[in-house]
């Protein structure tokens, strides 16, 4: 788990504004819940590798519970109680506190802050444009660059499709995903597949469309009407208008490894490939079914808060270093505490972000704590300054004075 000191949380809240910015942009409105569950949720909702991954307990009536790996099946719980009494299609966002007990390697810890997009409710691809166009403004506004990262995406159904004018069984299918989720980590996913009962006929088929490059050549192995791929041409074409077309790139090789995805999928990488997925999602249009509620598409993304700190301290892009405070109000002595704190008290309600000394200290002291940066001005009040009613406020980094009206 992690502890946060001041310096880390001026980069936390650095990006957690920008993901809150990014999403009132859109139009996403923000929701929260407790991060405990019921395990039984978790465990039904959840991806294959986050099951395992689950820290449950027991409460003290001997209730199983669990602290969340992920935001989506609360998500689908809460959208399921209201169901009747929402207007679909809803956007919502949170920031979402998790948990897995996962290999503690780089990108990826027990505990993580994951900002989480979704649109309940809209059938067409117009809401995997928007999740993604918005976690595309976060990492603008977080410092990243076009370029210094790409989306890849592909599709589940179209997917599905091409193992099926190929001739792989249905049943093949759920291992063909996981195999592919796993294609990065595991060094022959072809000895993996045969061993699982594919012919070696049928691993040369699924290694064809691993070496698809483009949405065209998979087109051509498709039928004219193939639904899901017409749906990716319309995809790739709203993909233009919002110009994100440089930055969003077809990848067959994206699967995701969460159980509930059915049509596009996506996660987007540093432009070296050097660590872990910076966000990943897709489309889900029967989770909340499978929740109890009335069935509902749903589309959506979790953006976690590590890869993305990673690399922009890789980049040298994290900028913030402590939160800046606007003014640093000292004094030599008791006596001239009371006008410190008077003036200290205007400030605040002007409003700026004051520091008022909690004791007095000699004026060499005083400049030399306020100097590293982390103040933009200070007033140091001496006994003469309280005589004649006047303070002096200092520019930290320009060092003109003003005067300024003791009250
Ligand atoms: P996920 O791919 O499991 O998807 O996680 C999404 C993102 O959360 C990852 O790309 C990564 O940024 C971050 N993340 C996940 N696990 C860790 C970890 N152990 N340490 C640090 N960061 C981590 C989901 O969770 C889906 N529920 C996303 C979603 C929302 N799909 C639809 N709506």
């Amino acid at each position: 788990m992690r502890d946060f000191y001041p310096e880390d949380m001026a980069i936390r809240n650095h990006l957690f504004d920008s993901w809150r910015q990014a999403s009132a942009h859109h139009g996403f409105e923000p929701y929260d819940a407790p991060v405990v569950e019921t395990l039984d949720l978790l465990k039904r909702k959840s991806g294959e590798e986050i099951v395992h991954q689950i820290y449950a307990f027991k409460d003290k009536s001997g209730r199983d519970l669990a602290l969340r790996p992920e935001m989506t099946p609360t998500l689908a719980r809460m959208i399921a109680a209201r169901q009747g009494a929402l207007s679909f299609p809803i956007k919502w966002y949170t920031i979402a506190q998790c948990f897995r007990y996962e290999r503690m390697t780089r990108g990826r810890k027990r505990e993580h802050y994951q900002w989480n997009l979704d649109i309940i409710g809209e059938p067409s691809v117009s809401a995997e444009v928007e999740v993604i166009a918005t976690a595309v403004q976060g990492l603008r506004l977080a410092g990243l660059q076009d370029g210094d990262y790409f989306v890849r995406y592909s599709s589940r159904r179209l997917l599905a499709e091409l193992l099926d004018t190929l001739g792989i069984p249905p049943d093949l299918h759920a291992a063909t995903f996981l195999a592919l989720d796993k294609k990065d980590k595991t060094d022959d996913i072809g000895a993996q597949l045969v061993g699982e009962s594919f012919t070696d006929a049928q691993w040369a088929s699924v290694e064809k469309i691993l070496n698809l490059e483009s949405l065209d050549e998979a087109g051509e192995l498709l039928p004219d009407d193939s639904e899901s791929l017409a749906q990716l041409r319309q995809f790739t074409q709203s993909l233009s208008h919002y110009g994100l077309e440089n930055i969003v790139r077809f990848d067959i090789s994206v699967v995701r490894g969460l159980a509930y995805y059915t049509g596009i999928v996506f996660e987007a990488f540093d432009a070296k490939g050097e660590f872990r997925a910076i966000f990943g999602g897709g489309r889900y249009d029967d989770l909340l079914r499978d929740v109890g509620g009335k069935p509902e598409t749903g589309v959506g993304l979790g953006f976690g808060d590590v890869v993305v700190c990673e690399l922009l301290e890789a980049l040298g892009r994290t900028g913030a270093g402590h939160t800046r405070v606007d003014v640093a109000v000292g004094y030599m002595s008791d006596a001239q505490r009371p006008a410190a704190m008077r003036i200290a008290r205007e400030l605040r309600n002007n409003p700026s972000a004051v520091d008022l000394a909690l004791s007095s200290e000699k004026p060499k002291q005083f400049f030399s704590r306020v100097g590293g940066g982390h103040y933009k001005e200070a007033i140091y009040l001496g006994p003469d300054d309280v005589d004649s009613g006047k303070a002096r406020m200092k520019d930290l980094e320009t060092r003109e004075e003003r005067e300024i009206n003791i009250p």
